[in-house]
């Protein structure tokens, strides 16, 4: 190290690089315009790519050092369970891929921060998104310290000057036809805007879904399968014991072969623009539907009734940037205790872009036969019944007594 012979040491910064043409930019940019030595990290959260490719391109567009790091398996266990723990859908539809992917890069941005000495952080999000809130939210919330650079918000570059900026300094613009849509894709789902879904009106054309069958196309014989669940989580598919990502992976494609896991939603950003997404998660949807079904069967009305309305915090902190905080531990806990039940086997039925539940059994099945049959073996005390309405409705016969007495004209 000869340091003091050079200028000054640069500051560094660590960049979320994907090795598109925005991110590539952005590398440059921040070398140029902020004087800083960029470190290109790049997550492999089970999207399509070559991940040492985006590394190498990082690396020939002036970072000083690109890491890629293979989260697949974190996502699942940090993220991805307490996700469907919670039955995670954003507004009931969505379940929140790009969304539970941000704290977890923002996460490994930090950790990679703090390994470089680096006292930046960067991304490539716009200023009308929400990922700009999760990753800058996020990053606060482990670590008050760093300061986080968001390019795409400060430059005014359109899409003509970011390639012409590309062009001078070398870097590959691509080639092939440009997508007209904007995608963010991970193992648990496929997100797709803009281009002609901005006209909430307009059916999205087919080239908009790439992980999924038409419903119309999709086989005309359905599909049967069986997820077996753990303490709330997949162990196994069709009497085969697989992990929780292979899983994901395997429903991903075949119900994506039936046609199955297509959201098309107007949603609430929570900067406060109502946009219009098309969504593609087959595993998600099935696996929610799935998990939430042997929750009926094996957790008590109470614990049911307890839990639902937290789902849905569960979801809006998800999709709010506030994954880190509080009450998203603690809910996270609430949950792992009640799914130490959730164990069984869920049957579904998959049909030109339908999946059903057709059966569910579970060793903690609180389904009695004996108490629900209406057939000989019935069980039930039919004459408790008449006691529990007796004081069931005893409030609302108090009650109607004094409407009647107040109707009758005593008053004063
Ligand atoms: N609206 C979704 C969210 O905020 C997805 C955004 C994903 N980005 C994209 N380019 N489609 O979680």
């Amino acid at each position: 190290m000869d340091e003091k012979q050079g200028s000054k040491q640069r500051e560094k910064v660590v960049l979320a690089y994907s090795g598109g043409l925005d991110t590539s930019v952005l590398v440059r940019w921040l070398i140029e315009e902020r004087g800083l030595d960029v470190v290109a990290l790049t997550v492999d959260l089970g999207q399509p790519g070559e991940m040492e490719e985006v590394r190498r391109k990082a690396l020939a567009t002036g970072a000083v050092d690109a890491k890629v790091v293979d989260a697949r398996e974190m996502f699942v266990a940090d993220y991805l369970t307490p996700a469907i723990w919670a039955n995670a859908l954003y507004q009931g539809e969505y379940p929140l891929a790009t969304a539970l992917a941000r704290p977890l890069i923002a996460k490994l941005q930090v950790e990679e921060a703090h390994r470089q000495g680096a006292s930046y952080i960067a991304h490539g999000c716009t200023g009308k998104g929400n990922d700009q809130v999760r990753f800058e939210v996020a990053t606060a919330a482990l670590d008050p310290s760093l300061s986080v650079i968001a390019p795409m918000r400060e430059w005014k570059m359109t899409r003509e000057e970011e390639i012409d900026y590309a062009r001078k300094w070398g870097i590959p613009v691509p080639v092939t036809v440009e997508s007209p849509y904007s995608v963010d894709e991970n193992l648990w789902g496929r997100s797709c805007e803009c281009g002609v879904l901005e006209d909430p009106w307009r059916e999205p054309p087919e080239d908009a879904y790439e992980w999924t069958t038409s419903p119309e196309k999709a086989p005309d014989e359905p599909l049967y399968l069986e997820i077996r669940f753990e303490g709330g989580l997949p162990v196994g598919m069709d009497g085969e014991p697989m992990d929780l990502l292979d899983i994901t992976r395997r429903l991903n494609d075949v119900g994506g072969e039936h046609g199955v896991g297509r959201i098309d939603v107007i949603e609430d950003r929570l900067v406060g623009i109502k946009s219009r997404e098309i969504y593609e998660a087959p595993a998600a949807v099935l696996i929610i539907k799935a998990h939430r079904d042997l929750e009926q069967l094996t957790l008590t009305r109470e614990a049911l009734a307890g839990k639902r309305p937290l789902e849905q915090r569960v979801s809006e902190m998800a999709y709010e940037a506030l994954w880190f905080s509080p009450l998203n531990r603690a809910i996270e806990a609430f949950n792992r205790t009640l799914q130490e039940r959730v164990t069984g086997v869920v049957r579904l039925k998959l049909y030109k872009g339908r999946a059903t539940v057709v059966g569910r059994r579970s060793p903690n099945s609180l389904y009695d036969l004996g108490l629900a049959t209406y057939d000989a073996a019935d069980a039930f005390d039919h004459n408790a019944a008449r006691g529990f309405i007796e004081l069931w409705g005893l409030p609302l016969k108090v009650w109607a007594r004094s409407e009647k007495e107040a109707g009758g004209g005593t008053d004063e």
